[in-house]
């Protein structure tokens, strides 16, 4: 057993975690950061297969996240544009297959208004509601009180045009049913990123990748944390009292003044605290629970949907498949597509043996793209469901309900443990960049509260307040 002292320990080897703990290094603070995977990046995830690069977790990055840009700045890491050229494709309720420009979906002229009324409803009440204090908006309660489905609803009554534009945040956001989550929900989802013209806008929320990988940003902030990174150690108990801590790895024990508990909301229970967390914390942290996503690879020998002018960007949202993009990383001769599958049409999927999964997938795939789309030479599924230190994906929400009444509470530090983690940010919520400003956000306040001094205020951690770090691991 290692035994270390520290200023701080986090827990929690992801975007956030690692961020943070680079800052509290650059800040002259003392670290120790335990994750419980054999490797860095959390949610962030890549591996060649059979050549090809594919990212298993996040991966895009969007203008308006600049506290990722910021970072990855600094690290000398290069964006590439994601493949946007040529025509999209839409699977309308009853299978019919229409191939479109523009900005609207190819649906009845009154259905596009009706999607436009509401895009239009929620980008009102986007600029009204701050990302970080969406429950500070005047009519929060009930905003948050009625769920997103049955709110479109109040606004129009054309189903398609509901269901559409419900499809954006729930399946595509949140990864939940729209009847699950609450209005105020969808809306600090719209204000993380600006407004919800942004949000679906693809080639807005979706428009460049990292050379080398999202993964590769966590890589790069490990390396410089050098040996201060202990993988293969899950921390399951925690000491604490006003004077500092004690988190229990697998084979290394760290004595801290403080902690910052980087993992996923949904997992602060897993870690056994002595004492225990006041009541406020036991309640809150059960209403916040991960959403469910498949994100489907096909890798083909040819971007073959180019040759035929499309984009590879394909909706259906009733499909299985819902959405589905060309995710070619730059510089591969070979065409990768990317599907989503998301919540209760993920459960029928995980309901299939595996043979007749691959089948229905590729089937629903190729009802955009053709018979073409049947034969990929790699076809892998990314399932953070099934993994431990995960168990869901994108990220957590809350219950009905759950964000007026908890989220206020959800950042405050509790004695000397506090928490981080992309599914508390404002701005760039559930995202890397979420993760990234949060990581900066609570090493600026954990640094202010070791040196006694008041940390900066309203500091958005968009920009590092402690310099740079070399790559040399101190
Ligand atoms: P994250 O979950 O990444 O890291 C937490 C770490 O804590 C993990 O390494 C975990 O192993 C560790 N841990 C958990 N419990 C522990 C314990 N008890 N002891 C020690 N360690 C423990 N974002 C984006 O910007 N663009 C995108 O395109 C996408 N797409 C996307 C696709 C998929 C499939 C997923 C799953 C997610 C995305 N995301 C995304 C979201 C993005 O990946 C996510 O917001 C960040 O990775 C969150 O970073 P955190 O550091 O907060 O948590």
């Amino acid at each position: 057993m290692t035994i270390l002292d520290r200023d701080v320990v986090i827990i929690g080897a992801g975007p956030s975690g690692l961020t943070a703990a680079y800052e509290l290094r650059k800040a002259g603070k003392s670290v120790a950061v335990l994750e419980a995977r054999d490797r860095v990046g959390g949610r962030t995830w890549s591996q060649n297969m059979d050549g090809a690069t594919i990212e298993i977790g996040g991966q895009w990055i969007s203008p308006d996240q600049t506290g990722l840009y910021s970072l990855i700045e600094e690290l000398g890491i290069e964006t590439f544009e994601r493949y946007k050229e040529g025509a999209s494709v839409y699977l309308a309720d009853d299978g019919t297959r229409s191939v479109y420009t523009g900005d609207d979906f190819p649906v009845a002229e009154s259905t596009v208004a009706e999607m436009n009324k509401l895009i239009k409803e929620m980008d009102r009440l986007t600029a009204q509601v701050d990302p970080d204090a969406p429950w500070a908006h005047p009519q929060a309660a009930e905003l948050d009180m009625i769920s997103f489905h049955h709110w479109l609803r109040t606004i129009s009554g054309d189903e398609v045009a509901c269901n559409n534009v419900g499809l954006f945040i729930a399946g595509g956001m949140l990864t939940k049913p729209a009847h699950t989550f609450s209005a105020l929900q969808a809306l600090l989802m719209s204000s993380s990123a600006g407004s919800f013209s942004n949000l679906v806008d693809e080639d807005f929320i979706l428009d460049r990748r990292m050379v080398g990988t999202m993964q590769g940003v966590s890589i790069a902030v490990a390396e410089r944390l050098g040996e201060d990174v202990f993988l293969n150690n899950p921390v399951l108990k925690l000491d604490w009292s006003e004077d500092g801590v004690t988190a229990y790895g697998t084979d290394v024990t760290v004595h801290a003044k403080k902690v910052i508990i980087a993992v996923p909301p949904n997992l602060y229970s897993r870690i056994s605290y002595n004492p225990p967390l006041p009541r406020r914390q036991h309640v809150t942290h059960q209403h916040q629970s991960m959403g469910l996503v498949i994100k489907v690879h096909a890798v083909y020998e040819t971007p073959f949907w180019r040759e035929e002018g499309l984009s590879g960007t394909c909706f259906g949202p009733s499909a299985i498949v819902q959405e589905l993009y060309d995710n070619t990383y730059h510089e591969e001769t070979t065409g990768t597509l990317v599907g989503f599958i998301s919540d209760l049409q993920a459960d029928a999927m995980f309901l299939l043996p595996e043979a007749e999964r691959k089948d229905a997938i590729l089937a629903s795939m190729a009802k955009f793209l053709g018979a073409k789309a049947l034969e990929p030479s790699v076809f892998y599924l990314s399932d953070f469901g099934a993994e431990e230190w995960t168990r869901g994906a994108y990220a957590t929400s809350y219950d009905l309900g759950g964000l007026f009444r908890f989220g206020p509470d959800q950042n405050k530090n509790v004695g000397p443990i506090y928490f981080s983690s992309s599914d508390l940010a404002g701005e760039g919520y559930q995202h890397v960049d979420g993760a990234v400003r949060m990581g900066r956000r609570t090493a600026v306040r954990i640094n202010a509260a070791i040196e006694g001094t008041e940390p900066a205020a309203n500091y958005d951690g968009v920009k590092s307040l402690f310099g740079t770090l070399a790559a040399s691991g101190n």
